[in-house]
């Protein structure tokens, strides 16, 4: 059972919660999680102008970009975005605007996908971002997953974490990492998706 987890980050913050719902996903028995990344779009010499987007680069030079194919080749889905305008960002988009063959090939049917984000400031989009990211999702036929309020973290959280999936608030400078309940949520949603995508496929 192949989990994806699929995602962008220029400051770090969307890494630290892909880490964590791989992590999550890694719990279910049976489950092969790959941490994966989308092409850049962003000229490097801007990179090597921002101190907090290097450092972040650095530490993903490790992760390696997804391919059609491994998208293709999942038995579930999550998938993590910066917002942008309360959007998902456009190198994640840019991926997902190229998955027209899989789209004909129907290759994502039936299969669960669950979202997170990360905004500068409570109200700046959160939800708006995970749901752009469902909306793909939804015409590929996969199965929009969230976190449901079993999820205790949910009643309680200030900053990340809604029903519509994992999430951070990262400051006006970007460099608020994610809480623990931020991660722990993060955590949730990998392991649910994964058990979903599990039980799907037996
Ligand atoms: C072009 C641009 C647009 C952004 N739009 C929003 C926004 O609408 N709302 C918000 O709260 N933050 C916005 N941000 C901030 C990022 O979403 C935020 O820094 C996020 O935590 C970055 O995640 P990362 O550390 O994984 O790159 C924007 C940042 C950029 C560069």
């Amino acid at each position: 059972m192949k989990i994806l987890v699929l995602y962008y980050s220029m400051y770090g913050n969307v890494f630290k919660l892909a880490q964590a719902v791989a992590e999550g996903a890694k719990k279910v028995e049976g489950s092969e999680v790959s941490l994966k990344t989308v092409p850049e779009l962003v000229a490097e010499d801007i990179i090597e102008k921002s101190p907090g987007a290097k450092k972040a680069k650095e530490q993903q030079e490790d992760i390696p970009v997804a391919t059609l194919d491994d998208l293709g080749d999942a038995d579930g889905v999550i998938f993590g975005s910066p917002t942008r305008f309360g959007n998902m960002c456009a190198q994640l988009r840019q991926f997902l605007d190229q998955t027209g063959e899989l789209w004909q090939k129907g290759a994502l049917i039936g299969k669960p996908a669950g979202f997170f984000c990360s905004t500068s400031t409570v109200h700046g989009g959160q939800e708006t971002t995970l749901v752009s990211m469902m909306l793909t999702a939804i015409h590929h036929g996969m199965l929009v997953v969230g976190i449901p309020y079993s999820e205790q973290r949910l009643l309680t959280t200030k900053g990340g974490g809604s029903p519509y999936g994992a999430s951070s608030v990262s400051g006006m400078m970007s460099d608020q990492l994610p809480t623990e309940d931020d991660l722990e949520l993060a955590f949730a949603l990998g392991k649910r998706v994964a058990e979903i995508a599990k039980k799907l496929k037996s």
